[in-house]
């Protein structure tokens, strides 16, 4: 593992909570290690539980671990985009050094300054995103490092979320040992793995259909401009399944994943299979399309509910079309389904690397990806060969590449309680 850093992602979703480890060398991405665990302590986008989540972060980091032979320290970690809210800010100080140079110390100040009067106290910050700084009236400036000026302004969106849900989420990532190296948003995370720079341009919505919810994020001109949840997902479809044909949940799952389909003109009557109907001895044969049905009608449901958002929002007609991910988008079907409703392009994306090729897994691999861009790697203790666990040596890095990070993540993460 020596010359390449090591970064590690917490995805803790409302159905299961992932563990990624990754591996960057000479620019490429290699997954290392993947754990996996059932969220019983999370409903709807809020935890409900403690003990349970904490409890599961703990299995998933152990498996991943597993995998790879190394103790965990650090994670960067999915914020779940429920109660999400996002707001335009401005900021300006007067630059106060005597040769008027502009400092990492005054970028400090003036992101500080924007997010002060947007922050409600109420809300928790996530991160501050997309800002671009103005020297003495000169705009689009991306870093005024070391720029001489008077007057220094910064316009960017100040990312929130529900105070309760950012502290449970963060609190139970601390008390299963870890620290939280970064928080990203869900949708912003996701676009890392599913979206193109094209397609945060010219306007598209990433859609996650998930187990609890579907997230919702909108990009345009290159930045997240609306993001919202609908507090529904693919256990309702399991719950729809199981109350529908009068079967446990358990097996309401199993036949989702083995037989379901999304768009029920296409389901195949001739595909049958056995249930166990609750109270009754007797199997019951059902076939494909009487359970795309069921499906059918709650995904309906689901993007109908998106897209009369959108409209209110004013951002149903975007040019670039729907890109969706998330578990339960990999039900047969999804995209007929999705296209019928939305009237436009729609792709199903996840992410393209080894071991890690399901959609439910693109916010997971898009944290990483982001860290790379603008966080920084993991200290992770390697297991030596003598079965002893040794702190791993800081890893060499090329000093430019180091500084242009660390203001890329003072722009973000500034002022947060977490730093
Ligand atoms: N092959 C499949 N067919 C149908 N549904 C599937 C399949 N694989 C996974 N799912 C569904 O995907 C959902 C889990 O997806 P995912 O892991 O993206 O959710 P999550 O991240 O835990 O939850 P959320 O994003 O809502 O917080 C479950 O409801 C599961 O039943
Ligand atoms: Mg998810």
């Amino acid at each position: 593992m020596s010359g390449s850093d090591m970064y590690v992602s917490l995805d803790i979703g409302t159905s299961t909570t992932k563990v990624i480890i990754a591996e960057h060398t000479d620019g490429k991405l290699n997954v290392i290690g993947v754990g996996r665990a059932p969220s019983d302590g999370i409903r709807r986008g809020t935890v409900v539980d403690i003990e349970k989540t904490v409890e599961a972060i703990r299995s998933a980091v152990s498996q991943a671990e597993d995998m790879v032979g190394v103790t965990i320290q650090g994670v960067v970690v999915s914020m779940l985009n429920y109660q999400t809210n996002l707001s335009r800010c401005h900021g300006m100080i007067a630059i106060k050094n005597e040769n008027n140079e502009i400092t990492t110390d005054d970028i400090q100040d003036v992101i500080e300054a924007a997010q002060a009067i947007a922050k409600p106290s109420d809300r928790e910050k996530i991160s501050f995103e997309s800002c671009v700084f103005k020297v003495d009236g000169v705009e689009g400036i991306s870093d005024p490092t070391g720029m001489f000026g008077v007057r220094l302004e910064v316009e960017g969106t100040l990312i929130t979320g529900s105070k309760s849900i950012v502290h449970n989420i963060l609190r139970c990532v601390e008390r299963a040992g870890l620290e939280v190296t970064g928080m990203v948003l869900q949708p912003l995370a996701a676009a890392e793995t599913c979206l193109t720079k094209d397609d945060k341009d010219f306007g598209t919505v990433l859609i996650d259909i998930g187990g609890g919810i579907t997230s919702v994020g909108v990009f345009d001109q290159g930045q997240l401009v609306d993001a919202f949840a609908i507090p529904v997902g693919g256990s309702q479809i399991t719950k729809d399944i199981s109350i529908g044909l009068n079967i446990s949940l358990r097996q309401a799952e199993q036949i989702k994943l083995e037989h379901g389909y999304a768009f029920s003109a296409d389901a195949s009557e001739n595909e049958t299979f056995e249930i166990d109907v609750i109270g009754s001895s007797k199997a019951l044969t059902i076939n494909q399309t009487d359970l795309s049905v069921i499906i059918e009608a709650r995904l309906e449901e689901i993007l109908v509910m998106v897209d009369d958002e959108l409209t209110n929002a004013g951002l149903n007609q975007l040019p670039n079309g729907f890109v969706l991910t998330g578990g339960t988008t990999v039900i047969p079907g999804m995209m007929e389904i999705a296209e019928q409703v939305f009237d436009s392009r729609v792709r199903i994306v996840y992410p393209d690397y080894i071991g890690v090729r399901h959609p439910s897994l693109s916010t997971a691999v898009g944290l990483i990806s982001h860290e790379i861009e603008y966080g920084q790697s993991t200290e992770v203790d390697e297991y030596e060969e003598t079965g002893v666990r040794e702190q791993q040596q800081d890893k060499v890095k090329e000093p430019k590449a180091e500084e242009d990070k660390l203001v890329n993540k003072m722009k973000r993460m500034f002022g947060s309680l977490f730093e």
